[in-house]
């Protein structure tokens, strides 16, 4: 499963892409917001972090408008910026029509804000790179997010569409675990769960065993 880090934050994915297992990078108007500066250069410098590591990896940069014609000449200019952006779409009738026309045009597109099968399929049939369910906001009101997951895999499945399936609104390891289990393509995920992804107590516990161990042979033999 590939691994995508969901922030726009440059100090966190410079951390993460120096794991080398960072393999693309999502962001959101909100995430962008954030940070304060200008999208071109906040977009641009992700870009360049990720390539440092690997040539094997996207970059979703979000459109604002709401009318196809908008969100394709928004998208024309973020996919002049590097062959590695792709342009995320919000799951609407106009965005699913933008996403056709990016598709005409060889530009990648993640359809964003997914909570249903039928929204992925529509997705899919239009010709998405990738699909976005955000399971994190469906547990927030009470379903489950990972169900969604299996049934979008399966439709996929069903008539061999080749959107890749990117779980999104991550807000746990459990997620991460639920994700991998079901065979999602790719998850994107908040620094502080890629964080914990590499951690277990009984990890800990076993180093600091090692190292006493070690401590103690040698001090014997002095
Ligand atoms: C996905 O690409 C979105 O940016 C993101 O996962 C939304 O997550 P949230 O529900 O934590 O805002």
């Amino acid at each position: 499963m590939q691994i995508y880090l969901d922030t726009a934050s440059i100090e966190e994915i410079k951390k993460a892409a120096a794991t080398g297992l960072l393999n693309g990078v999502t962001t959101n108007p909100t995430l962008i917001m954030k940070e304060g500066r200008d999208f071109k250069t906040e977009i641009s410098e992700i870009v360049k972090i990720l390539k440092a590591h690997t040539d094997d990896f996207t970059v979703s940069a979000e459109v604002n408008s709401t009318e196809w014609k908008d969100m394709v000449k928004e998208g024309l200019e973020y996919a002049k910026w590097d062959k590695h952006i792709i342009i995320k779409v919000p799951m609407t009738q106009d965005g699913l029509i933008a996403v056709q026309e990016f598709k005409r045009r060889k530009i990648r597109t993640n359809v964003t804000l997914c909570f249903s099968p039928n929204q992925a399929l529509l997705a899919a049939k239009a010709g998405a790179f990738i699909i976005s369910p955000f399971v994190g906001r469906i547990d927030d009101a009470g379903a489950s997010g990972m169900d969604l997951i299996g049934q979008i895999k399966q439709i996929y499945e069903n008539y061999g569409y080749e959107t890749k399936v990117l779980v999104a609104s991550v807000r746990t390891p459990t997620h991460v675990r639920d994700a991998a289990l079901i065979g999602a393509d790719i998850a994107t995920i908040p620094y502080k769960v890629f964080e914990q992804l590499f951690s277990h107590p009984l990890t800990d516990k076993g180093i600091a065993q090692f190292q006493a161990d070690t401590a103690a042979y040698h001090q014997k033999l002095r």
